[in-house]
């Protein structure tokens, strides 16, 4: 069996290299992102992870992406926009399979086949749910898939030494979850994923927001305020306090009220979340080995949407004393290290990592 799952007969099964046509993607909860090798740069294309359904029969998908986001709130009552994906993991089989369909389609020229795709699905996925993926990949119509771990997918697009021997920590704030790898010589030594990220982080805003000012904003004003005035605590005294204007509904008077939120609100919002996070690092941390540790320093970079939160970087420094790096691609970073793979699966296999600290 070669790396590959494959609809092609077994002596098929390992991808052939050369021309063929290669995704990467990232299957996130909020953001499905798809990139295509394109000489040394990528094709990247980003559609929300929604799908809309009909209420009695959720199997049968009505439109998928940007589309199925405009229906939400906006649908008759027999129809329902939903995301396939809930806290990273896939939830119903047949929307995400869907939502890949189009992610595939987006990411090639008309009648192109798809060769080899690589997906990235959350560090602590079981077998069934990798297996799944593999499935909705071959059924979705990739010759074959291949399913990595996200935070490996994240070092190799970052361009992180993952052959050498040395540690590689990353930290991945999604929407639905946060999951941190360890990586050395090319595979995961260490995984610890919470199930929080940014989505738990906007509706702790609206609660707080309600608790506060007897006002209740929409989910978006929240999500739209912690990426405005965002703040994570920290001993820093260089980050400033903003503010930003937003509009709710009263709970009183049922009339719009004016409500100003501030980084002091959010970072009271992000705490619950940031402090789960600083509970796996530390279980991270006392089973890393001394080998890694100088690694560790030097090599951790944090992903994701959320890894934006201005502070982030200075609260781990406080609490672990890591000097973390931001990556400057949080976003995409997934998708362009699954399309790197995809291109050269051989990126993986033990005898090229091993070759890398000759
Ligand atoms: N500038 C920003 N500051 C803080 N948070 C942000 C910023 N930009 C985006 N986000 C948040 O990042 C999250 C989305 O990130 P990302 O696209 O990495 O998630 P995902 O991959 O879809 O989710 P998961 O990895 O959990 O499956 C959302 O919660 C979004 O609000
Ligand atoms: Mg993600």
């Amino acid at each position: 069996m070669g790396l590959f799952s494959s609809n092609k007969d077994d002596n098929d099964n390992n991808a052939p290299k050369g021309e063929i046509n290669s995704l990467g993607i990232d299957l996130g909860t909020l953001n499905t992102v798809v990139a295509k090798p394109s000489g040394d740069k990528f094709d990247l294309y980003q559609i929300p992870s929604v799908v809309a359904v009909k209420r009695d029969d959720q199997s049968s998908v009505l439109a998928v992406g940007e589309e199925a986001k405009l229906m939400l709130g906006r649908t008759p009552e027999d129809i329902i926009a939903l995301r396939p994906l809930k806290k990273g993991v896939i939830e119903s089989v047949v929307q995400a399979q869907a939502l890949l369909m189009k992610a595939m389609e987006i990411g090639r020229k008309e009648k192109e086949k798809v060769g080899r795709i690589v997906i990235g699905i959350p560090g602590d996925s079981t077998e069934v749910e990798k297996k799944a993926a593999e499935e909705i990949g071959i059924k979705a119509g990739a010759d074959f898939v291949l399913v990595i771990n996200e935070g490996l997918a994240s070092a190799i697009g970052s361009g992180l030494p993952i052959a050498k021997p040395n540690g590689i920590l990353i930290v991945d704030v999604g929407a639905g979850s946060t999951d941190l790898v360890v990586i050395s010589l090319g595979g995961i030594t260490d995984i610890q994923t919470v199930r929080y990220g940014g989505d738990d982080i906007d509706n702790n805003i609206v609660k707080i927001v309600k608790e506060k000012f007897n006002v209740e904003i929409g989910i978006h004003e929240a999500e739209q305020s912690k990426i405005n005035v965002g703040l994570v605590k920290s001993s820093s005294k260089d980050l400033e306090n903003l503010t930003m204007e937003t509009i709710g509904k009263s709970v009183e008077t049922n009339r719009p009220e004016k409500v100003i939120i501030d980084s002091q609100l959010v970072s009271e919002a992000v705490e619950p979340i940031i402090a789960e996070i600083i509970v796996a690092l530390n279980q991270i941390l006392k089973r890393l080995s001394p080998e890694l540790i100088a690694g560790v320093y030097h090599n951790s970079l944090a992903v994701g949407g959320g890894s934006q939160l201005r502070g982030l970087k200075e609260r781990i420094c406080d609490e672990f004393k890591i000097p973390i790096k931001i990556s400057n691609d949080p976003m995409t970073v997934v998708a362009k290290g699954a399309a790197i793979v995809a291109a050269e699966p051989r990126a993986l296999e033990p005898e090229v990592r091993l070759s890398g600290f000759k």
